[in-house]
């Protein structure tokens, strides 16, 4: 089933890959080896022990476990993913998460004991008897989560409640799955309370226990369609959901936006109820609207890492390249050239030369910053369908060009605002950039045969990505904040803050 899954195959697959969403399998406990490159072994130990006749891990298995699923969450955020998904693969761990959920929610084993994926009455009979003989044997403390986890949980259980604990940690929200997922983030949520409002059900499963686990979440799922997979499947049917309603949130026009009359809006003094504010007039070409729009685009525009594989139509390109040419130049010296780069021989080549100086320039951290520093995800050129590589002819004016007398560097700082124009203008368009800066110019100018006296600026990755985020990748990851505004204005002379 691991391989399965592995090969894009499963059911998960065909969901991930229908969602836009990467899946990562990860091996935290398989008794057999997992031979497929896309599995991600970290095997805690071949299965856990038999919980009917002791703990199913020791403390240190435990604390083994909970690190694969806190690093592999840190991971995905660190490469700029914004929502992780909990799913799981494990024969028979229904009968671990009833037996948590029961000591977790303080019932009896008929309480949370179902038929997980579908066994008879038989075999139903014969769960509920192994699950209250681990109570009895384990005699976990019901208020210490962590003897519950560890007493009788299994190691994809602990894998998820460390993935949950890190990226809660990280304010990245979780969309759980089934039952067993539920069990792992309640297990979680008894450890930190304060993971609890980054969680979304994505569905309710039948398994008794489930709804029982979504109650103590304080949860309301998603959807409710009977579904009894696991794997991801009831979270990655719920995702679409889930960024419909962000896409709502941050998309749909008000109605001062569109100009619509809200019967229900505020009055205001001297205006008749439900009329728009935004009949003020348009002040210089600029309608409120159009104002917002362009405040909108410059706070959500992005340095984008993360690329789906769609073309980009060429119309869409052009204007882009348009706006670049329109940015502001010294001089109007437009010292700029766009070379448009698709032939993913040579965005290999460009990538070859970008990883080499991100190693190279990791020394230049101390060890503990080092790693974390190595984790970052960069640049996506391999991803992004298109490679600019935008320049700048320092000659391009001849020898006087007015306005660069002094500092000669605004040739350079044209080309930076030429760069900007078309960030801005890709972000209206849905187009993300991801601005790469790691190479040696001498380097890249052989690649794309530029001449000597060409600066290569700038290598932007251009293409789609599945989300923009809403702060900086480097400011999710707790790499930098952005500084506060109000320290970087001065007032009259250098240093003076300005007056409240
Ligand atoms: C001149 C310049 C060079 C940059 N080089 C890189 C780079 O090599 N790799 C990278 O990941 N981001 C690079 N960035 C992007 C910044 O990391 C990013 O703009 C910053 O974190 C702020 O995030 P935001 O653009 O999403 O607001 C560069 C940005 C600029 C302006």
């Amino acid at each position: 089933m691991a391989v399965n899954v592995a090969m894009g195959s499963a059911v998960s697959s065909v969901l991930a890959r229908g969602a836009g969403s990467d899946l990562w399998l990860i091996d935290v406990g398989i008794r057999r080896s997992v031979r497929h490159p896309g599995v991600r072994v970290r095997k805690v130990a071949r299965g856990t022990g038999n919980i009917a006749r002791g703990p199913a891990m020791t403390v240190e298995e435990l604390d083994a476990a909970l690190e694969v699923g806190w690093q592999t969450a840190v991971e995905a955020v660190g490469q700029g993913h914004d929502l992780v998904i909990l799913g799981e693969m494990g024969i028979g761990n229904t009968t671990a998460a009833s037996a948590m959920s029961a000591c977790l929610l303080g019932v009896v084993t008929a309480d949370v004991v179902g038929p997980g994926t579908g066994i008879g009455s038989e075999a139903l009979a014969r769960k509920s008897a192994v699950i209250d003989t681990a109570l009895e044997v384990n005699q976990p403390n019901d208020q210490d989560a962590w003897d519950i986890l560890r007493k009788l949980g299994g190691f994809e259980i602990a894998a998820m409640t460390g993935a949950v604990l890190a990226a809660a940690a990280h304010r990245v929200p979780i969309l759980l799955d089934g039952m067993t997922t539920g069990v792992a983030a309640l297990a979680a949520v008894r450890m930190v309370p304060a993971t609890r409002p980054y969680l979304i059900a994505g569905h309710c499963s039948p398994e008794p226990a489930h709804q029982r686990l979504l109650h103590a979440l304080e949860l309301t799922p998603l959807l409710d369609l009977g579904l009894r997979l696991g794997e991801a499947s009831g979270a990655l049917l719920a995702l679409p959901l889930v960024s419909q309603a962000l896409k709502t949130m941050a998309e749909t026009a008000t109605f001062s936006d569109a100009r619509v009359t809200n019967p229900h809006g505020p009055v205001i003094a001297g205006e008749p109820a439900g009329e728009s504010r935004n009949d003020a007039p348009v002040a210089l070409g600029f309608s409120p609207a159009e104002k917002d729009a362009v405040y909108k685009v410059i706070r959500a525009r992005r340095d984008i890492r993360v690329f789906l594989p769609d073309p980009v139509p060429d119309d869409i390109l052009g204007r882009i390249l348009d706006a670049g040419h329109r940015g502001p130049s010294v001089g109007f010296m437009q010292p700029w050239n766009f070379l448009v780069v698709r032939d993913q021989e040579t965005r290999r080549r460009l990538q070859e030369l970008v990883e080499r100086e991100r190693v190279i320039a990791g020394q230049h951290y101390p060890d503990s910053q080092r790693d974390y520093y190595l984790r970052l995800k960069v640049e996506g050129l391999m991803d992004a369908p298109i490679t600019l590589c935008v320049t700048n002819d320092p000659t391009r004016g001849g020898p006087h060009v007015l306005g660069r007398n002094t500092i000669p560097e605004t040739d350079l700082m044209s080309t930076a605002c030429a760069i900007e124009n078309m960030w801005l203008a890709a972000r209206a368009e849905g187009v993300a950039v991801g601005w790469v800066s790691m190479y040696r110019k001498e380097d890249v100018r052989e690649v794309l045969g530029i001449p000597d006296h060409v600066d290569p600026v700038a290598l932007l990755t251009l293409g789609f990505t599945p989300h923009f985020p809403d702060i900086p990748v480097l400011e999710r990851v707790g790499w930098r904040k952005r500084l506060d505004l109000t320290t970087l204005v001065y007032e009259e002379r250098w240093g003076t803050p300005v007056r409240q």
